[in-house]
């Protein structure tokens, strides 16, 4: 029996990560559908919610926040002040405010919040889809171990999650968050290049794809430096170092170094600039 078997959830804007969550809540069995409560923008978003995963669906945000134990927080950045503002009158200290959004730290959170909730800043991404999702977990002013400790049993089962200061977060949003569009294109590319030497696209896109999970389970699984992992892959003479004089060459490294740089940055302004 979880923890998490008797407790409603409410999720705030059940748009593309909100309903990853609510399915990926469902696969694991953390909770049965009569448990969860979500909004959203549009009541076409509405209904098609409620009519896929057969939960329960408010229109009014503070509706779907009400009775919740939890309350997950899962709109558009720039949007916080308003939906914080309509929770504000109904939420009580006994709930926990679990907000995924970008670039909005737990303090702000907090600054329009009236009582002392608790809240928790959670950055998962969408492979928690599949289980193999990768969350970073702090906790505002008034969250106790109690509260980082509930969040993590959620976010464990949809893949790992670890307790992280919330200094980090804007990098964690780039590398994990935004990081699996990067690793798309990854696998996009090495299969187009298996297309160029003649693979079928379905065989090149299966190789390409569960050769970066396969890496990655190693990565993970030995404990290895990633360096000692592609210097047991690179034979001397051999092809891997003839492919990898071409991936230095074309300055993969340094692009991809740039990109978590540039997004973290960009997860940092998300707010003060509207984007
Ligand atoms: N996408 C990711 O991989 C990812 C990863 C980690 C964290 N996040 C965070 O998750 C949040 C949502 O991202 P997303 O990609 O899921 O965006 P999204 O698909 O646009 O979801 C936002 C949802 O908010 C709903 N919404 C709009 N106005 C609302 C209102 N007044 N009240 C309640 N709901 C309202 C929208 O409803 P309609 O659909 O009806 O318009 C939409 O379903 C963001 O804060 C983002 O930083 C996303």
């Amino acid at each position: 029996m979880n923890s998490l078997a008797d407790k409603k959830i409410a999720v705030i804007g059940a748009g593309k990560m909100g309903e990853t969550l609510i399915s990926a809540i469902l696969k694991s069995g953390l909770t049965d559908r009569q448990y969860i409560t979500a909004s959203a923008g549009t009541s076409e978003r509405l209904v098609y919610l409620e009519k896929k995963y057969g939960i329960r669906v408010e229109e009014r945000n503070a509706d779907a926040a009400h009775k919740a134990d939890l309350v997950l927080l899962c709109v558009k950045p720039q949007m916080y002040k308003t939906i914080v503002g309509e929770l504000d009158p109904v939420l009580k200290p006994s709930q926990l405010l679990i907000s995924i959004m970008a670039g909005v730290t737990s303090a702000a959170v907090e600054k329009h919040l009236t009582g002392r909730i608790p809240v928790v800043r959670a950055m998962p991404n969408m492979p928690s889809l599949v289980g193999e999702g990768m969350t970073a977990i702090c906790g505002g002013s008034h969250a106790t171990a109690g509260h980082l400790s509930l969040t993590q049993s959620i976010f464990d089962r949809l893949g790992k999650s670890i307790i992280l200061a919330e200094k980090h977060f804007d990098a964690v949003t780039s590398l994990s968050a935004s990081g699996p569009a990067f690793i798309y294109i990854i696998i996009e590319a090495l299969a187009e290049g298996g297309v160029k030497t003649g693979l079928p696209r379905d065989v090149a896109t299966l190789l390409a794809a569960q050769s970066c999970y396969g890496a990655a389970k190693m990565v993970l699984e030995t404990g290895e430096h990633p360096a000692v992992l592609k210097d047991m892959v690179t034979t001397p003479a051999g092809c891997t170092i003839d492919g990898i004089l071409k991936l230095e060459e074309g300055g993969l490294r340094v692009t991809l170094i740039k990109t978590i740089v540039e997004a973290a940055r960009r997860s940092g302004e998300l707010v003060e600039n509207g984007g």
